[in-house]
């Protein structure tokens, strides 16, 4: 064995172990004082600065939020989905003491949208000859819960023939029957309410005839009833819930990269996705997978309303992704096009029919779709963003141009958001801005993937920015930690840039940290807020930063003072952040502190004597060793503290070392 010295030792253990940490910062002759002096003099900020962006990224959609349960549902994978995938993935032939086969087929389809289908041909029937579904990593069942399913079929050469569709766990136990009598030769929908008797996390759907014979299957949908609000076609309960936790008060969607598309063809186009969704038009999703867009224009509008948050979607500027084809390729950044300017003018005519159909009355064309989904009253749609992250080139000016010029004339009331880029200075970032200025672009859009330790060197990074020039969505960001960990270090990162964006709430209007889900097995981009897999859901610490931010906000930022009482104790690189927020609804006055020292810091908060506070305040702390983390299915090791905190107008409190603290202090 190995002998180390005791001083190294003691080193060892300093840096592997959180409260050896703790007890090594927190020698009281290092220990820095700050007199904190908040002025009486509100600056209103947005109230709608704290969202979430949501994209279908990491099966964050098919396979996550959305509640379908039956994976490949209409036989439509391909090879431009994923190169490993053809339209009967996820599905197994099933002979059951009979004889068949399955094929693919296109003719005659469900519909156009929709053209590719199972047929089964039965030699043989014997107990049964299907197919058999285990959904994404197997279908999760309850036991007593009801589970919609709805298959469409038609037989190819006599009429009668009966399917029978059992829901079954991994031991092949049956859990849930019906018997669909007297398939007839025109594509027809069957639907029926399935109650399984037991639970398993590992169920299938099985599909089977009980007759020879051939018959097609489409559209094979199994979905829980129990749907965050009960919405029919709707998401995952407890992953909604976990979303909705946050209280963001927006959501920008459908992405990301995804929203411009891989080439022109792969544009999401907001059409494709609204109405019976056996008539969506789903495509390959840039992140190597499949969307059925099952999850869709009405549902994501719904969603927003269901949880109080602004809808904001994104439309392509008329250019598709600058990294289109560069998997394959290898050519990052040098994929863009343009759509031809001859489609231009229908392309436009699309994004206002998208307005049209957020806002319109129910009498309009569009509106009356929205109307018809069950929605007749507007979405009120407000912020819609134009293009994502696009490299800045004259193909992309001038189509974003057109677009901005139209939307604005047609729409005084829809706020553009341009883009600037997918970094946070550099070339396309500087020639957006100037776009920007040039239309005076009422806000853009700005994306920045940095370590936690540019967050603290960028605390003022909004302090100068013009007041009267376009204001700042900030989209996209994190705080990647080395391996892109979701570190307590990379989370108090974001919660310090957080605060500096408190205090520039009147010029930075809206942000959102990306990406919001990544289901654990499946992810293509990390780190992400919230893991996920069918049944197990572990919110990061990140995740905790901004469920407290977005608890925690409020409509007018007190500006305030940081005093270090003694400069030798001052750490020598940026360690202390803080923001004070007043919520004109209930008067309370929210104060945030951040501090990475490795001391606790001892605060004066000394409040203005003309506003009216209580003498007990709550806090809530996120604090421990900066490099834990909330690990998948794991217990978590850094989760919020809260407490009561006896508070004046000049009160008393410590930091902890490596930590994040609200106050909330009610009005009197
Ligand atoms: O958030 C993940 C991706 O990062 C987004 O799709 C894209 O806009 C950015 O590059």
């Amino acid at each position: 064995m190995r002998v180390i010295p005791n001083f190294q030792r003691l080193i060892a253990l300093l840096t592997v172990t959180g409260s050896c940490v703790m007890a090594f910062a927190q020698s009281p002759d290092r220990q820095a004082k700050i007199n904190l002096h908040v002025k009486d003099t509100p600056v209103a900020i947005s109230p709608d600065l704290f969202g979430i962006f949501f994209e279908d990224l990491n099966y964050a959609a098919d396979g996550g939020l959305y509640a379908e349960l039956v994976q490949n549902r209409s036989f439509e994978y391909t090879a431009k989905d994923n190169k490993a995938w053809n339209p009967l993935t996820e599905w197994t032939l099933v002979e059951r003491g009979g004889k068949g086969s399955v094929s693919v087929e296109s003719e005659n389809p469900l519909n156009a949208n929709n053209p590719h289908y199972a047929l089964l041909k039965v030699e043989l029937a014997g107990e049964g000859v299907g197919l058999s579904n285990n959904g994404f990593d197997g279908i999760v069942l309850k036991s007593g819960e009801k589970y919609d399913l709805s298959i469409f079929a038609k037989t190819f050469d006599r009429s009668g023939v009966a399917l029978q569709i059992k829901l079954e766990n991994d031991q092949g136990e049956m859990l849930a029957e019906t018997i669909i009598n007297s398939i007839t030769p025109d594509w027809t929908q069957y639907t029926a309410t399935l109650q399984p008797a037991a639970d398993t996390a590992h169920g299938k759907i099985v599909v089977l005839s009980r007759s020879s014979g051939s018959i097609g299957i489409d559209m094979v949908s199994l979905f829980p009833q129990k749907t965050f609000h009960g919405r029919k076609n709707g998401l995952r309960e407890d992953l909604a819930q976990v979303i909705a936790d946050l209280k963001p008060k927006f959501v920008r969607f459908p992405g990301g990269c995804l929203a411009h598309g891989d080439g022109l063809d792969n544009m999401y186009r907001w059409k494709d996705t609204i109405g019976p969704i056996e008539t969506r038009k789903a495509q390959p999703n840039i992140w190597r997978y499949h969307q059925t867009v099952g999850l869709g224009y009405f549902e994501y509008f719904q969603f927003c309303e269901d949880i109080g948050a602004k809808p904001l979607p994104v439309v392509a500027a008329g250019v598709c992704c600058q990294n289109t084809g560069a998997s394959i390729t290898g050519k990052w950044g040098q994929g863009q096009q343009g759509l031809p300017l001859e489609q231009m003018p229908a392309y436009i005519q699309e994004v206002l029919d998208l307005i049209e159909y957020a806002n319109g009355p129910a009498t309009s064309v569009w509106g009356a779709k929205r109307a018809a989904a069950g929605h007749p009253e507007p979405f009120n749609l407000k912020y819609l963003g134009v293009g994502n992250e696009d490299h800045i080139t004259p193909t992309f000016e001038e189509r974003f141009k057109m677009l901005h010029d139209a939307i604005t004339a047609k729409h005084p009331e829809i706020t553009v958001i341009g883009t600037v880029g997918p970094f946070h200075s550099g070339e396309d970032f500087d020639k957006g801005w100037d776009i920007a200025r040039k239309l005076k672009v009422q806000m853009v859009d700005e994306h920045y993937y940095v370590p936690p330790n540019w967050f603290w060197e960028n605390l003022a990074r909004y302090d100068t920015y013009d007041r009267k020039s376009s204001k700042v969505y900030l989209g996209e960001y994190a705080a990647h930690d080395d391996k892109r960990k979701t570190t307590l270090r990379a989370a108090l990162a974001e919660a310090a840039y957080m605060t500096g964006l408190e205090r520039n709430g009147d010029v930075v209007l809206l942000s959102s940290y990306a990406p919001l889900l990544g289901k654990h097995k499946h992810t293509q981009w990390n780190p992400d807020l919230i893991y996920f897999d069918n049944t197990t859901i572990s919110p990061t610490i990140n995740y905790q930063v901004q469920k407290l931010f977005g608890n925690n906000s409020a409509d007018a930022m007190l500006p305030l003072t940081v005093q270090y009482v003694d400069e030798a104790k001052k750490p020598k690189e940026p360690s202390f952040a803080a923001s004070c927020v007043k919520d004109s609804k209930t008067g309370d006055i929210i104060v945030k502190l951040v501090s990475r020292a490795e001391s606790a810091t001892k605060l004066q908060v000394n409040l203005p004597e003309s506003i009216a506070i209580a003498d007990k305040a709550r806090t809530t702390v996120l604090s421990g060793d900066p490099m834990a983390e909330n690990l998948f299915g794991k217990p978590a090791k850094v989760e919020p503290v809260t407490s009561t905190l006896n508070v004046s107008h000049s009160f008393n409190v410590e930091l902890p070392v490596h930590s994040f603290m609200v106050i909330r202090i009610p009005n009197k």
